[in-house]
């Protein structure tokens, strides 16, 4: 029986402890704004950046939604960034991705001043996770290493194993775990022998997309198991990239999905934005 990692309890709590130091920033005459950018009506962007605005409401944040059309240019998009780099009362941006097709992701990234890039995602950010100067760490693997924080649980002396290597996620999660001292291997797609190199993992982290890859054979009993994964299943249901009802029972440590990494992810946005602001 493992026990579980609750994010949805911990977000609560940590949005607590930002609308705290929310309410002290305000005192002095600041008050911290997002803005996010929303490009075209894919509905699980729209639910995600709600689920961004009502957070932003509840620890007392100024937040600002741009929704723009799918037929938006470049060109365009450009100039609402440019605009928003240069507002004194935003200090977060953030463009909801995946932009629709032709619109280029990376260059609206590039274009986000670092400074006000809390999903750290821009270039400058993601240098300074590979140096270790953190100011923002990118929401997600951010989530994740609270949460073990919280549990008592420290990488440092332990094998730990990514599966998945995308610059949101996979790599900076790897990156996380080796500031503070765990011994990471970066698993993916192509990787021969998947199971053996995750049975080596004392904390295992499933960062792939695949609903469901990581099954029990896979774990080595008592490790702490992490799933970033957010998917459909074949019947429509959501689930992780673990194999959760036959994972679980061999894991010292679990999270749950839903209710695990995602509302950690929203959590940390949060405290990006407060540090964007100053506090
Ligand atoms: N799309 C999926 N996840 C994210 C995220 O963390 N930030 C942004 N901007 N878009 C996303």
């Amino acid at each position: 029986m493992a026990i579980i990692l609750d994010g949805k309890a911990t977000a609560a709590q940590i949005r607590s402890e930002v609308a705290a130091k929310t309410a002290a920033l305000k005192e002095k005459g600041i008050t911290p704004g997002l803005a996010v950018i929303l490009v075209g009506d894919d509905p699980a962007s729209r639910i995600y950046v709600n689920n961004k605005k009502k957070a932003c409401a509840e620890v007392g944040f100024y937040s600002e939604e741009i929704a723009l059309p799918a037929t938006t240019t470049q060109e365009e998009l450009l100039s609402v960034v440019d605009e928003l780099n240069h507002r004194t009362d935003i200090h977060g941006i953030l463009c909801q991705l995946p932009l629709p097709k032709p619109l280029d992701d990376k260059a609206v990234i590039a274009a986000i001043s670092p400074e006000k890039d809390v999903d750290a995602f821009h270039a400058v950010n993601v240098g300074r996770i590979m140096l270790g100067e953190y100011r923002f760490l990118p929401c997600t693997p951010a989530g994740v290493m609270e949460l073990l924080h919280r549990a008592g649980i420290s990488p440092a002396g332990k094998t730990c194993v990514v599966v998945g290597r995308s610059n949101i996620v996979g790599k900076p999660m790897a990156m996380l775990l080796l500031h503070e001292n765990g011994t990471v291997t970066v698993c993916h797609s192509r990787t021969p022998d998947l199971a053996a190199v995750c049975r080596q993992a004392d904390i295992l982290v499933a960062a792939v997309g695949r609903a469901r890859l990581i099954t029990a054979d896979m774990l080595k009993p008592g490790a702490v198991v992490v799933d970033v994964g957010m998917n459909r299943d074949e019947n429509g249901k959501l689930c992780g990239d673990v194999d959760y009802d036959n994972v679980e029972p061999l894991a010292s440590y679990i999270t749950p999905v839903p209710g695990g990494v995602g509302p950690m992810t929203i959590a940390m946005l949060m405290q990006n934005t407060l540090t964007a602001a100053g506090g």
